[in-house]
């Protein structure tokens, strides 16, 4: 452990005005930080494991007007730009966005305070997806263990601890889902929640819809319902990351798409870690009128 950072000592991760991120996004951070948005960008946002892969399929449903073959087109990963990525020699976020034809969907896992200034600037939109802190805990704790890319999460006691004190990659949940709550009102922000994706996909699906200004009919909402569901998502190679090496993902560890539910920190929480989690959050989230479902 580096006592400066109370990181684990690998290079894995290096801290940038406080938040860990991949040590080479933390390295090109000047090309981050100085990208062009245009002002008909949409913007994916998210806190790591709170549905991105689902909202990014959605989205794309909707813009290919539910079509499934368009959407067969590439992997998730590669559909819409994630603009702080950077793993040499693979092309960065920042050149996949701008070699991508306007309007351009991208994404980011990024905390507001670190978001390249030109999104404020130029008023794109902002569709950010929040799922409650236990449950993205449990899900960021499997996905470091099964991702080779991330160092190891110890105990599930250990990573408790981690969790909570923003020692992970992209920060502090808390400080994310906070920062994004609070800029909602000043930009163009649809803020929707995991756990409402699941009691009422359709619901939702349509506020996406007319947030991406687009119209679409009923039974094609139903559709983009049925090929969304976690179901058909978790064998769909172009959403489930198969084609990922192993080297990398390792989904004999735990599978990308692992249980998709609402509530499955309770099969993980001891009795004092929950008191803890709540103590915590009253400590970080005070003040702020966020509202979070824990369980269906
Ligand atoms: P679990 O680990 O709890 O199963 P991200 O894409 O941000 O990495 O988030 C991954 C989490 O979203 C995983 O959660 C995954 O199973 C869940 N997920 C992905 N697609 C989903 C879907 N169609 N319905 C419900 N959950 C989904």
């Amino acid at each position: 452990m580096d006592l400066t950072t109370g990181l684990e000592s690998s290079s894995l991760l290096r801290e940038v005005e406080g938040v860990p991120l991949f040590a080479a996004t933390a390295d090109n951070w000047s090309q981050i930080q100085n990208f062009e948005a245009k002002p008909d960008d949409l913007l994916i946002c998210t806190y790591p494991k709170s549905g991105t892969t689902w909202i990014q399929e959605i989205v794309d449903m909707i813009e290919q007007n539910g079509d499934v073959n368009k959407c067969q087109r590439a992997v998730i990963q590669q559909r819409h730009p994630f603009i702080e990525w950077a793993r040499p020699p693979q092309p960065s976020g920042v050149k996949n966005a701008e070699a991508m034809p306007s309007p351009r969907i991208l994404r980011t896992h990024l905390p507001t305070q670190l978001l390249p200034l030109s999104f404020w600037k130029k008023d794109c939109k902002f569709l950010y997806v929040a799922r409650n802190g236990k449950d993205c805990m449990v899900s960021y704790y499997y996905f470091q263990k099964m991702n080779q890319m991330l160092p190891d999460p110890g105990t599930w006691e250990e990573y408790f601890e981690k969790f909570t004190k923003g020692k992970v990659n992209w920060g502090s949940w808390y400080d994310h889902v906070k920062g994004w709550w609070e800029i909602k009102e000043r930009y163009k922000v649809l803020f929707i929640f995991y756990e409402d994706i699941k009691k009422d996909p359709k619901n939702e699906i349509r506020k996406v819809m007319q947030f991406m200004g687009k119209n679409l009919d009923e039974t094609v909402l139903d559709k983009i319902v049925h090929e969304t569901s976690f179901e058909k998502m978790k064998e769909n190679p172009m959403t489930n990351r198969s084609t990922v090496p192993k080297s990398i993902l390792d989904q004999s560890i735990s599978p990308f798409m692992r249980k998709g539910t609402v509530g499955d920190w309770k099969n993980h929480f001891t009795v004092a870690q929950n008191e803890k989690f709540d103590e915590i959050y009253r400590e970080k989230m005070g003040g702020t009128s966020i509202n979070f479902c824990m369980e269906l």
